[in-house]
């Protein structure tokens, strides 16, 4: 354990009287933890915590956020520092090996994934078995979690150099599985990856090169795609890295398990959000319907809600929106996109909303996925294809908190128990007798 015991916190039973004793333990910084391991035990009890929200699953020392002061910090370093300062491998190389890399390791690291981008040449077989309307993301469950077909000598969990070599081939070569479900969708050639381009330079080539045609890759939107990989690398103990650690406490293999979170980030509170905020945007079309549609956000009665904007963690601002909003409008610029229907519309939506007083009242701000999505599609980037984004740079944090817990020798299978409220014991009935 490296937490330090700190003080204790006292229960007691209001009916029996009993009181007992749990441990607190503080963190390097953020909210102490009540250590509930042996509450079950001691008094028969269960936790009652749906959607987590007051509920710690285990040690990191990977991402730090503070809600409320908006801080998000990688191995300590700030959002805005490396997003300003880094690039995105560097940042890999952080989130994996908890330091900045110097130079040897930097060029080390960027050599390897670098020549790990290809896949294995039978995927093209295996890519021909989807449709080619399937969404992306149905795609990349898939694929991804069919690495663990192909790539049999990295599969030993517990064996670090196979877990190393699952990582890298993990973060190489998401990139390379989503641009090829991007052409596949719309029926174009696969475009092999090209090892004298940076990586997010690569990944747009991927997307965007045919072999009738190469694509240069302008600077400004390459830096803003390195950003947006910067700023979506890692984000603590959310549902997807939950996915990926509650599936890999069973032993399952690092594909399998990227696979699984690849699967929880798909959801619309989740990942699939900048995919909605377009979506929601195309179907307020108008600046002058904005106003219906935050009507409609605010009725309780109405499941509506206004995409891309509030947090289950920031609830003052998002520290990543900041960055990307100052991209956001560095991409626009670069681009000359002035008139722009569904982009003003975004502007529109953003300034009424943060004058709005519902959300004021419930520090409702726009998150990253709301200034993202505005991102890929002034680059040219399909709809479909931004939780897809989302998945290739949060590979590198998914893969980092599934080594951190392989080697924690605290962690168990997780396994949550539940409040049981369906039928007491009964006998079973005869179906004539029904
Ligand atoms: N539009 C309208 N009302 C909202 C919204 C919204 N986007 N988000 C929250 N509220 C209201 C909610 O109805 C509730 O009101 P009241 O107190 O009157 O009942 C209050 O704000 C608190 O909401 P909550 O549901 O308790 O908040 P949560 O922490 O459970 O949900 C959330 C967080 C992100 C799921 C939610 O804000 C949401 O659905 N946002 C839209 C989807 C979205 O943009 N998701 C991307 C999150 S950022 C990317 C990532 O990290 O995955």
């Amino acid at each position: 354990m490296t937490l330090e015991k700190n003080n204790t916190f006292t229960l007691t039973n209001n009916n029996s009287g009993e009181s007992f004793e749990l441990p607190v333990f503080k963190g390097s910084v953020g909210p102490d933890v009540i250590d509930i391991r042996k509450l079950y035990g001691d008094t028969n009890c269960f936790t009652y915590d749906p959607g987590f929200t007051s509920t710690g699953s285990c040690e990191s020392k990977i991402t730090y956020i503070d809600g409320d002061e908006g801080i998000l910090l990688y191995r300590g370093y700030p959002i805005d520092q490396l997003a300003d300062n880094s690039d995105y491998l560097e940042t890999c190389y952080l989130l994996l090996f908890g330091d900045l890399p110097n130079q040897s390791q930097k060029e080390s690291f960027v050599n390897d994934i670098t020549h790990h981008t290809m896949l294995h040449e039978q995927f093209n077989t295996f890519f021909h078995g989807f449709r080619r309307d399937a969404h992306p993301m149905a795609v990349m469950c898939g694929v991804v979690g069919a690495l663990s077909a192909f790539y049999h000598d990295s599969l030993d969990i517990n064996d670090p150099h196979h877990r190393m070599v699952s990582s890298y081939r993990l973060i190489a070569k998401v990139p390379t599985i989503a641009a090829q479900a991007y052409k596949y969708s719309v029926g174009q050639p696969f475009i092999t990856p090209r090892n004298d381009l940076g990586f997010a330079e690569n990944f747009l080539h991927m997307m965007f090169a045919t072999p009738a045609e190469d694509y240069v890759v302008s600077k400004t939107l390459a830096k803003a795609m390195d950003r947006i990989l910067i700023l979506h690398a890692d984000h603590e103990q959310n549902a997807s890295t939950s996915t990926v650690r509650l599936a890999g406490s069973s032993g399952a293999n690092p594909f399998a398990c990227i696979a699984a979170g690849i699967a929880s980030l798909w959801g619309p509170a989740h990942g699939g959000a900048n995919e909605a905020v377009l979506k929601m945007l195309n179907e307020i079309g108008d600046v002058s319907k904005i106003p219906s549609f935050i009507k409609k956000a605010k009725d309780k009665d109405d499941p509506f809600r206004l995409m891309g904007f509030g947090h289950r963690v920031y609830k003052n601002f998002d520290p990543r929106a900041k960055v990307m909003q100052q991209s956001c409008h560095e991409v626009l610029d670069e681009l000359g996109i002035k008139g722009e229907p569904l982009l003003d519309l975004a502007m529109e939506l953003e300034r009424i909303a943060l004058e709005d007083e519902y959300f004021v009242n419930r520090k409702l701000y726009p998150n990253v996925d709301f200034y993202s999505g505005i991102i890929f599609k002034a680059i040219g980037i399909p709809e479909t294809m931004f939780t897809v984004l989302f998945a290739v740079a949060r590979t590198v944090g998914w893969i980092s908190q599934w080594n951190e817990m392989i080697e924690d020798p605290t962690q168990k299978i997780g396994r949550p128990r539940q409040l049981y409220l369906g039928e007491n014991k009964r006998d079973y009935i005869e179906l004539s007798n029904r």
